[in-house]
């Protein structure tokens, strides 16, 4: 039998309604906020992510599906969204109304990282990337959109952890103060660590395998090499998110596993207990010099993504049940196989006229007909057979009630649409 493969998997029967109730959620969310939707392809030209998210980045360096094509181009299925919404942006200089540009997206990721809960091989991002603003606001407004969907879905267990790395200038003394620091430790440090330190000693503080160490927890600060626009930069953010009520915690050795951030970055986790290690359910931050790194003019952008599959997670985890499925409004069935051509003009005239129709394929009998009606969660049930077809007058029953009603033929739109607004 083939098989699905690793790290993958398919989407059906409640999943599959959970993930149209969030992408529903999500676009009307959107809405309110003013934000675009965009589609960028599911593969990229290799380099797009070698430059944009950077090299010394595991996603890049150690987790993705690289290809050649055809046509021997160097392709990468993509393993985040940000690199392609920059590449978009500069291709269709979009930027030229980006005062700001407001863009969400929703689809798949792929990234090659050892399967476990809440990780997979391919998995589903909602992002938002918003281009062209440096106002401190624009960083509160996005991370306002992730606290208010998870409040929306009733989610109560998170927590928001942010941080600042400052902007280029503070990030450089930052950089050099972390080298004279780690110097002399380099041999306890693991060897992520050893080559971290000479391509990106930030990312050092993201070790997973070192954290919690002493050397890490005397490692100097972020905040004490700020310069005074940064510092600022960062105190307009808490205090906009203050303004909305969002509760936050300033996380100094929060640094996040992309190269591109500058200033504010922040995570969203779940923390209610058993929950696992993969507990970040969405992250983001400012990138003020990736436009310009990957080719286009000097814009700054913040933004961030959600993982929809630990979302779902999360959901589950506080006992929350979303779900699109609302069962349909009409099932239909014919008393005898001579019937079944006025049954099937029928379905197609309610569906056509808005409602969400099922029938009987296979000739079930009475029994089963109404079983398979309740299965479907419809509200009500039309039986056809030789009288209604010789009288054009119908048997409708109400499936929960089990009244029944007759109806003329030209009069069901009318009745369904009442009853089914009561
Ligand atoms: P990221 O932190 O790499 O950031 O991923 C964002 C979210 O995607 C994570 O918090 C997690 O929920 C989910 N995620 C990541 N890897 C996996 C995986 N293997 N399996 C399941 N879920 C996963 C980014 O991707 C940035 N592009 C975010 C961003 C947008 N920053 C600025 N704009």
């Amino acid at each position: 039998m083939i098989q699905k493969p690793k790290g993958t998997y398919d989407i059906y029967g409640d999943k599959s309604s959970q993930i149209l109730f969030l992408r529903k959620l999500i676009t009307s969310l959107m809405d309110k906020y003013n934000y675009k939707y965009v589609q960028t392809p599911i593969f990229e030209s290799s380099e797009l992510f070698h430059r944009g998210v950077g090299e010394t980045t595991d996603i890049v360096s150690k987790e993705t599906y690289d290809f050649k094509d055809r046509g021997n181009r160097d392709l990468t299925l993509r393993p985040e969204g940000t690199a392609g919404l920059v590449r978009c942006l500069i291709e269709n200089k979009l930027y030229i109304d980006a005062n700001p540009l407001k863009t969400w997206y929703f689809g798949s990721m792929f990234r090659y990282e050892r399967p476990q809960s809440g990780r997979n091989r391919e998995f589903s991002q909602f992002g938002v990337e918003t281009f062209g603003s440096n106002d401190p606001m624009m960083d509160a407004e996005v991370i306002s959109i992730i606290v208010n969907l998870f409040k929306l879905l009733g989610l109560k267990g998170i927590k928001v952890n942010i941080n600042t790395l400052g902007d280029m200038e503070s990030r450089m003394t930052y950089r050099s103060a972390l080298l004279d620091y780690f110097k002399p430790y380099l041999d306890d440090l693991c060897d992520d660590c050893k080559s971290r330190y000479s391509k990106n000693p930030l990312r050092i503080l993201d070790c997973k395998v070192d954290s919690g160490n002493e050397i890490m927890k005397n490692a100097p600060k972020m905040s004490d090499y700020l310069n005074e626009a940064s510092k600022e930069h960062f105190d307009k953010v808490k205090e906009y998110l203050e303004s909305m009520g969002i509760e936050y915690v300033v996380c100094d050795t929060l640094v996040r596993g992309l190269d591109y951030y500058t200033h504010t970055v922040f995570e969203v986790t779940s923390e209610v207990e058993g929950f696992g290690s993969q507990n970040v359910l969405g992250a983001g931050g400012r990138y003020d010099n990736l436009v310009k790194t990957i080719g286009g003019p000097d814009i700054p952008g913040v933004g961030f993504a959600v993982g929809i599959e630990r979302l779902l997670l999360a959901l589950e985890a506080e006992g929350i049940n979303v779900s699109e499925d609302n069962g349909i409004d009409v099932y239909l069935f014919a008393m005898s196989t001579d019937y079944k051509r006025y049954m099937f003009e029928l379905a197609n005239t309610l569906r056509v006229n808005g409602f969400n129709v099922d029938l009987d394929y296979s000739g079930r009998n009475i029994k089963n007909n109404f079983k398979h009606a309740d299965k479907l969660g419809a509200k009500f049930v039309v039986l056809i057979g030789k009288d209604e077809v010789e009288s054009n007058i119908l048997t409708i029953k109400n499936n929960e009630t089990k009244e029944e009603y007759k109806v003329k033929l030209e009069d069901i739109t009318l009745f369904l649409d009442e009853k089914l607004s009561e």
